[in-house]
């Protein structure tokens, strides 16, 4: 298992279990949580209190998830990322880890989750207590040595294209997955396509190797279009919705390094 780096300013030195957490040579400590995750988070890396998402938008993405409702997107991202045993993974901006995690008991690879938010950390190493989970501001220093990772994921999160480049090895993969303009169309009408400028940002350190369209539609109830409100942070209450057919779906992009 790779060690994780310290985040204090630019100290980057590898961190080392001690009995009371871990802790770097140069003495920065940090604290293993209850649960399992290490917060690595720096005060000026943060620009609020309580970055990321909030309780109620992970505890409402995790409901939808636990529906079933995702379970096609994250077979379709599973099949395209192709991981197995032998795969060290990283998830960047990982949420409440259920791609991850649930990819991770399936394959059995090393896998490692990364969030700025510690309720979705604190989820994700509830209920998968065999990956690594980390909080940390990923659009800043990933906390891992250069060539970690033979797959790194970004699912509807974040694009630190030369740090996922800096971790990745060189025969490794990126998966990345965006809002297609028909995801959730029903609730907040056509979006735009996200493709082009994916590219444009990650063309300058990967090749695009295969693109596809994961989607699905779920009859949701008044509950879980709530949740779905919830979850892309636009929480409002609503009336008379009794059954809703909601359209999930995202563009999947797999690239290699450059
Ligand atoms: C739309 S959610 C996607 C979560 C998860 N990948 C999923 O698909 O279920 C975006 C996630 O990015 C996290 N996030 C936002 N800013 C971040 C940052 N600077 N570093 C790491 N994670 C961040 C949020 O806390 C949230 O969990
Ligand atoms: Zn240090």
């Amino acid at each position: 298992m790779s060690a994780l780096l310290c985040t204090v300013r630019d100290c980057h030195e590898p961190l080392a279990r001690n009995e009371h957490g871990l802790a770097c040579p140069r003495g920065h400590s940090f604290d293993i949580a209850r649960s399992g995750y290490v917060n690595l988070l720096q005060p000026n890396d943060r620009r609020s209190k309580k970055p990321g998402d909030t309780a109620a938008a992970v505890a409402a993405r995790r409901r939808l998830h636990d529906r079933g409702v995702t379970a096609s997107l994250l077979e379709a991202i599973g099949a395209l990322a192709g991981i197995d045993r032998d795969d060290v993974v990283l998830d960047v901006g990982c949420g409440d880890g259920y791609y991850l995690g649930t990819i991770a008991l399936k394959s059995g690879c090393e896998a490692h989750g990364i969030d700025i938010s510690v309720p979705a950390i604190d989820a994700a190493a509830r209920r998968y207590p065999d990956c690594k989970w980390v909080v940390g501001n990923a659009d800043r220093f990933l906390p891992y040595a250069d060539k970690t990772f033979s797959r790194v994921l970004s699912i509807t999160a974040r694009m630190n294209v030369s740090e996922i480049r800096r971790v990745l090895r060189d025969d490794g993969r990126l998966l990345v997955a965006i809002p297609a303009p028909d995801d959730l169309v029903e609730l907040r009408g056509a979006g735009r396509d996200r493709v082009p400028r994916t590219l444009a940002e990650f063309g300058t350190a990967f090749t695009l190797i295969e693109q596809r369209r994961a989607s699905t539609a779920a009859d949701l109830d008044q509950d879980a279009v709530h949740d779905v409100l919830l979850s892309i942070y636009r929480p409002r209450s609503i009336e008379k919705v009794t059954l809703a057919r909601v359209t999930f779906s995202l563009d999947l992009l797999l690239f290699a390094p450059r």
